[in-house]
């Protein structure tokens, strides 16, 4: 029997709530398939810890997740409180602390759950968001602060190595799928990082002859998920592209509440982190109706990620017959609140 130690960061608003219900899920799925244990440690930060130390997390924080297998998080934020510059900075920490460049968000279309496109058609496809450098790296400053000639620079930085890795495991990713990739670039404005993305896509290009390789303008990609959604597979882009593009993957596959987002270390040296695509909510917070999907399926992601594919499969597999029963939360049209989901779909999996 394998045991995988677990750090639970449940965090703010609704992410305790669906927290909680992945907990419930993930124990009714181990007795179900065993051969596995999964060890949970509860780690309550964010605003509560910020109200009781002054800070959302303890400083040692990076050395108390480092020995875990794997970190599953709700959602960080709680902006009638705290900047959400402060409550999210920890999560941008162990992203960039312990490297988890790879940043892999499927969406896809559940039968049972509407589609604001109204689509016929299935939509099957997942970005990878470079997630360790780009737009979000923080160089830059503030000049003048108040004064009519206030300005700010904001830099990116996008490196060679960390466009390849990105690129090669899109590649090897699109390999286990339906052998598309599509790079999000906008090397006809900004001439000099995009166009060195484009030139490493054209690079590796040749090492992959069994992929169908495109490449469109980020706005393009925003135009095509509406109009042909299904015609993606693997989306590879840069960190903010990714990080804009998934919010509209997940809207139009019918609700944020359903994606799931794995934050990985492909060297496998520190912890990769698991995580809904969604956020504290804080305007269903307290109320028990979150939906526990994202969650769910982050932890499938989680367990394959852990080599234990059985379970993985199990989990995906039971979520889907469920939502297709029509079982589902409001947010989806549904009925059911968090709890009674969660109990459908933890009585399924036995
Ligand atoms: P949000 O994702 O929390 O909510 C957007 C909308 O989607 C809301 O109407 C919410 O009720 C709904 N929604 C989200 N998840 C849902 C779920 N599981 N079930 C049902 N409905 C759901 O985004 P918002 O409102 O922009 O941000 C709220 C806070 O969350 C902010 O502090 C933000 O910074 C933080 N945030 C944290 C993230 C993280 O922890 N990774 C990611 C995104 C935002
Ligand atoms: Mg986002």
């Amino acid at each position: 029997m394998k045991t995988h130690r677990i750090a639970l960061y449940p965090g703010d608003g609704i992410g305790p709530e669906v927290t909680d219900a992945a907990v419930e899920t993930l124990t009714a799925l181990e007795r179900a398939v065993g051969g596995f244990h999964l060890e949970f440690t509860r780690f309550d930060w964010g605003v509560a810890h910020y109200d009781r130390h002054g800070d959302v997390v303890p400083a040692d924080f990076l050395a108390q997740l480092r020995p875990f297998n794997a970190i599953l998080l709700g959602a960080v934020g709680w902006p009638a409180k705290l900047p959400d510059h402060i409550t999210l900075r920890p999560l941008i920490e162990i992203r960039q602390t312990f490297d988890l460049w790879a940043c892999v968000r499927p969406a896809q279309t559940f039968a049972g759950v509407p589609n604001p496109l109204r689509s016929e058609q299935r939509i099957d496809l997942v970005v990878v968001r470079e997630n360790s450098e780009g737009e979000y790296v923080d160089v830059g400053g503030r000049f003048r602060i108040g004064e009519p000639e206030e300005f700010a620079v904001q830099s990116a930085l996008h490196t060679r190595r960390g466009i390849e890795r990105a690129l090669r495991f899109g590649f090897d990713l699109a390999r286990q799928r339906r052998r598309k990739l599509t790079l999000a670039t906008k090397s006809n404005a900004q001439r000099h990082a995009f166009v060195l993305w484009d030139n490493v896509l054209e690079q590796l290009t040749p090492e992959f002859p069994d992929i169908a390789v495109d490449k469109q303008h980020i706005d393009a990609i925003a135009m095509n998920f509406v109009r042909r959604p299904e015609t993606f597979d693997v989306v590879v882009a840069s960190n903010l592209f990714g990080d804009i593009l998934t919010d509209l993957s997940g809207a139009i596959t019918g609700g944020l509440g359903l994606n799931p987002s794995a934050n990985l270390d492909p060297s496998r040296k520190n912890p990769s982190l698991f995580e809904p695509v969604h956020g504290s909510a804080p305007d269903i917070a307290g109320r028990g109706i979150a939906n526990p999907v994202g969650t769910f399926l982050a932890a499938a992601m989680m367990l394959e990620w852990l080599g234990e594919k059985r379970a993985a499969l199990r989990l995906n597999e039971t979520v889907k017959r469920t939502l297709a029963a029509g079982a589902g939360t409001p947010d989806i049209g549904g009925r059911l609140n968090t709890a009674e989901l969660t109990a459908r779909i933890a009585s399924a999996l036995k």
